[in-house]
């Protein structure tokens, strides 16, 4: 503790001086019964919390701030809970993608105004993590995530179900007459049975894996389930851990570096991660001011055997994840086989990555897979270029089904997902399994907010003629749960003036995820004049003074759907006075 007190505490430019300013911040404070000597040289801890009714998945989050707060005053800190914006995957329409940023810059001014130490950030829910940390990496103020955990496996009808997973399955599966109205609606009850967040590899699994393989949570934070009690444990041990990283001096700019960045890459082709996960790091990393290009996923992410076998990808779920051994497990077998790119990263408990995870136990080798038996032998994510994504795109391969990602096929292309809707169903379209699926205007501004409505369900006839899976590209997101042969975030969008706008019905479209090639076989020439008939786009409707401040701002989809301008760190140096 003798270098304990070389470090500065913010909030002592609070509460720490007999003045008339010192007085007003600790008179205000003691209205909720604060006595005097917790705010005597104790570092006070944020406890940003995303708690909210409206997002079920976070929803039993005061709960794991109780258990933060008790790990907090243990270790001699002061914890402080706050609200921040709550992205709500499930019920927030048009899609919580739009509100992320929102939600980051109220975590930063949160963070920068107040008087805080650190912070942890409570998150759950897909977008809760990366707004959280976008907002405390601009601040690099110490910060450790406690994720809210995933929800016990869905069960109906005897077996077990996955969040999302199951609803695209059964979705599918009632159009094309195999199941009953009853039994898709009876589902609902079973899928979602506990607090928690979804139970599959979906996005909010997969960005808990990246918060833990960047370093900025405490091993095994990603999978325990909601509702077991070492998630609380977790929570406790996270609020004692926050306060010794104050007294370091531990910032985030310390965990989240390029090496750190590259180490998540690698896991999340080993856990068949979400492709959302290629948006959210970028726009992390670009917080931190740390450079992440769409070559480094192909660098570090592809050839990567996927390990872990959970739905979307595979059988299990993250129930099964944790008891195998969880996300220190997958480290383990890549690490053996000196497939961390930075084993010396370090974490947030002061440890490298390799320190935290090279004698993890394996309980369960289906579940967590040794490398020479993977789900997938060369996984991560395909970034695919070409005329028809002149600034990238990207497609899941341990989603995809393998004959179709060298595809040769002509377009059906809807306008928007309105269009597809209405197209999509009429008896006479003029589509085969051999056909691509285009749809455009559902890109970062064109929706706005980049909806996950890329994975278009088929077309009914094909459907109830068993045809499983069709090449669909769009400018359009998917949701982590989802899976198919789906080309995703094409850049520049269509409503951005991007080549994606000017695909017509019966061109020809050429996927070929080995090369990283998406090409539309027209000629150049034909193409600089489509695109010069397309002219100046309408302007966009909105409904609302921040979805216009959305569409001008946001940067497309290889820069991370963040705004220009908050891209970077500017810091936590505490502002003027308030008086
Ligand atoms: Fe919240 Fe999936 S809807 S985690
Ligand atoms: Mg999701």
């Amino acid at each position: 503790m003798s270098e304990t007190k070389k470090v500065r505490l913010r909030s002592a430019e609070w509460f720490g001086t007999a003045d008339k300013n010192g007085f007003m911040y600790r008179s205000w404070m003691k209205n909720q019964g604060i006595p005097d000597h917790e705010f005597q040289g104790k570092p006070i801890i944020g406890i940003c919390n995303t708690w909210s009714e409206l997002t079920p998945c976070n929803a039993h989050f005061r709960k794991i701030a109780e258990h933060v707060k008790r790990g907090i005053l243990e270790a001699g800190g002061f914890p402080v809970e706050f609200p921040v914006f709550s992205n709500g995957e499930s019920n927030l329409r048009p899609t919580a993608m739009l509100t992320r940023n929102l939600a980051s810059i109220d975590v930063e001014e949160s963070i920068r105004g107040n008087p805080m130490d650190a912070v942890v950030l409570l998150v759950g829910c897909d977008k809760t993590t990366p707004a959280l940390l976008m907002g405390a990496a601009s601040c690099d103020v110490p910060a450790i995530v406690v994720s809210g955990g995933p929800m016990l496996n869905g069960k109906h009808e005897g077996k077990d179900i996955g969040s999302g997973t199951a609803v695209w399955q059964l979705h599918e599966a009632v159009k094309a007459g195999q199941i009953t109205m009853h039994q898709f609606m009876s589902a609902e009850s079973g899928m979602s049975r506990s607090a928690g967040t979804c139970n599959t590899m979906g996005t909010a699994s997969t960005m808990a894996c990246m918060a833990e393989a960047l370093g900025t949570s405490l091993p095994h934070n990603a999978a325990i389930p909601a509702v077991d009690s070492r998630r609380y444990v977790l929570a406790h041990m996270s609020g004692i851990r926050i306060v010794e990283m104050v007294w370091e001096d531990l910032r985030l700019s310390k965990v989240l570096t390029k090496e750190a960045f590259e180490n998540a890459i690698r896991v999340n082709a080993a856990i068949g991660g979400s492709t959302n996960a290629v948006i959210h790091l970028k726009a992390i990393a670009g917080r931190m001011g740390v450079p992440l290009e769409l070559e480094d996923w192909t660098r570090i992410g592809r050839e990567t055997p996927t390990i872990v076998d959970l739905m979307p990808s595979g059988r299990f779920l993250m129930e099964e994840f944790y008891y195998a051994g969880g996300l220190p497990g997958v480290l383990r077998r890549l690490g053996e086989a000196n497939l961390i790119p930075h084993k010396d990263a370090l974490t947030v408990n002061g440890k490298s990555i390799w320190e935290n995870t090279s004698a993890a136990p394996i309980y369960n080798d289906e579940v967590i897979r040794p490398l020479d038996k993977p789900l997938i032998a060369d996984g991560g994510i395909s970034i695919l270029r070409g005329n028809l994504a002149p600034r990238g795109a990207v497609l899941k391969p341990s989603a995809a089904s393998p004959e179709l990602m060298q595809h040769r096929g002509k377009a059906v292309v809807f306008e928007n997902f309105d269009h597809y809707k209405q197209r999509i169903v009429d008896p006479d379209l003029d589509v085969d399994a051999s056909s691509v699926l285009v749809m455009k205007n559902c890109g970062p501004k064109g929706y706005p907010g980049m909806a996950e409505v890329g994975n278009m369900g088929l077309p009914p006839k094909l459907l109830a003629q068993g045809v499983k899976d069709m090449v669909r590209i769009s400018d359009a997101r998917m949701s982590g749960t989802a899976y198919g042969t789906v080309v995703l975030h094409v850049a520049p969008e269509a409503a951005a003036g991007g080549p994606l706008a000017i695909v017509q019905d019966g061109d020809y479209v050429e996927l070929d995820c080995h090369a990283g090639r998406l090409h539309l076989d027209i000629s150049d020439e034909e193409m600089a004049s489509r695109l010069k008939q397309l002219g100046e786009q309408p302007p966009l409707p909105i409904q609302s003074g921040y979805q216009q401040l959305y569409i001008d701002r946001v940067l497309q989809a290889d820069e991370g759907c963040d705004f220009d301008f908050l891209v970077g760190c500017r810091g936590s140096a505490v502002p003027k006075h308030s008086h």
